[in-house]
């Protein structure tokens, strides 16, 4: 029953599946289905749980937007103290009127473009990390031609060995495409230190994601020290070791939470002796576990001799299990009498829109409610709006409340920005 999934904030009671002090049930009445609920109570266990073991060294956590921008997540983490790192215009946008200032964003991202540069150094941004000697040379002269100095760090690629679950997901082993690689990395940090209109400030690194085991993390770290010593001896000393995101949660078997003590031993240490700043920017290990799925089961049939659950959602509000062979629990809100083996499946036309396969979970018939769990994190985000599905609603709950915080999309959203007169336009 995955018992290990079930935190304080999502609990059964006389076999009701709750969401803090709220039903599942009572919220898919609500909002419909399929619909993505999230704790706030979880988010801030979450978040003074690390803030905790960090507190030996002078540390900044910046969560990361990807894994979930919603406005009342984001409101919620900022109240809490995090500041915010972004890979896009537009998730410098939503973090700006979530109330971010430009001095609590950290902008990374292997392509940025002129624009989005020009936007992070309008917003006064404390970081752009930078992933290449071209972006470097560009972001000095948008800085010279808006007369401001640009805060810098450099992505470093460590070429480390990273153990995770998929490979798309491991960004931080030689011949990535992100970062700069390790053995150019010093020359790329003294054309930096060259440059007029930007300021070395930092160095970065982001390995992976779901990471394994905490290995990447010292063994990267320990090059970028080598990296951090080397350009004191040119007299230059960095402000912020930025380690990325990366801590993993306990999806089933096999994943577990972070000790984040022992992650602590051994970056504080390493991060202290640079008298530096450590940044983080965990995403997933925030929103994934605050989060389930809801969703109706609409089929129950049986073809070529497999018995399949068809329910209201799929690959088009959560992507992993068909683009990674991510596993993520499935139970009934109000818990099964009998036990079978399942594809649970979405409404999609396409044979890869699966949410698990050859499950063996509690049986459910039409009309019962499914929690998908551990879907805060790269769900909603990652949804689409192929077979011209209306992206799902999105709820918060806060101990006994419960609101509304992204609405579902309508038909009419899937048609706003279409032209129905083009303009046709001689070339
Ligand atoms: N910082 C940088 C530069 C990143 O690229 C990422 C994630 C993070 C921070 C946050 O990593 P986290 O703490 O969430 O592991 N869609 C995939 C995950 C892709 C992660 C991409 N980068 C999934 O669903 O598993």
């Amino acid at each position: 029953m995955g018992q290990g999934v079930l935190t304080s904030a999502f609990t059964r009671r006389d076999g009701v599946f709750h969401c803090e002090d709220v039903p599942a049930e009572r919220i898919a009445l609500a909002a419909g289905t399929p619909t993505f609920v999230y704790s706030a109570a979880a988010v801030r266990d979450r978040y003074r749980r690390l803030t905790s073991a960090l507190a030996g060294v002078a540390h900044r956590v910046h969560y990361s937007l990807k894994a979930n921008a919603n406005r009342a997540l984001l409101t919620l983490l900022r109240e809490l103290g995090s500041g915010a790192d972004v890979v896009s215009g537009g998730e410098l946008f939503l973090a700006r009127r979530a109330g971010f200032a430009g001095g609590d964003i950290i902008f990374g991202g292997v392509g940025k473009t002129a624009q989005e540069l020009r936007e992070a150094l309008q917003s006064g941004v404390k970081l752009v990390n930078v992933e290449s000697e071209g972006e470097l040379l560009l972001l000095d002269s948008i800085a010279r031609e808006l007369g401001v100095i640009a805060p810098v760090g450099l992505r470093v690629n460590p070429e480390v060995t990273v153990e995770n679950p998929h490979a798309y997901i491991a960004t931080g082993e030689k011949g990535h495409k992100f970062g700069i690689p390790v053995d150019d990395a010093f020359d790329v940090a003294r054309s930096a230190i060259g440059l007029a209109h930007v300021r070395l400030l930092g160095l970065d690194m982001h390995v992976g994601s779901q990471l394994a085991t905490l290995d990447p993390y010292r063994d990267g770290l320990a090059r970028l020290a080598e990296l951090a010593s080397r350009l004191a001896s040119l007299g230059t000393r960095l402000q912020f070791i930025d380690l990325g995101g990366g801590l993993p949660v306990h999806y089933g078997e096999g994943d577990e939470e972070p000790d984040l003590a022992a992650f602590a031993r051994i970056v504080a240490p390493v991060v202290r002796s640079l008298d530096a700043e450590l940044l983080v920017e965990p995403g997933r290990f925030f929103a994934a576990a605050s989060g389930v799925l809801l969703s109706r089961v609409l089929y129950r049939k049986r073809s070529g001799g497999k018995d399949y659950v068809v329910a209201d959602a799929g690959m088009t509000e959560l992507l992993r299990p068909s683009h990674y062979d991510a596993y993520h629990l499935i139970e009934p809100a109000t818990a099964g009498a009998t036990r079978a083996v399942v594809d649970v499946v979405g409404p999609v036309c396409e044979s890869g829109d699966f949410l698990a396969l050859g499950r063996e979970m509690d049986d459910v018939s039409p009309g019962d409610l499914l929690v998908i769990h551990t879907a805060g994190a790269y769900g909603y985000v990652m949804s689409s709006n192929y077979n011209a599905r209306p992206r799902a609603a999105e709820v918060m709950v806060d101990g006994h409340r419960y609101a509304i915080v992204t609405a579902r999309q309508s038909y009419q959203d899937l048609t706003r920005l279409e032209r129905t007169d083009p303009d046709w336009r001689d070339a």
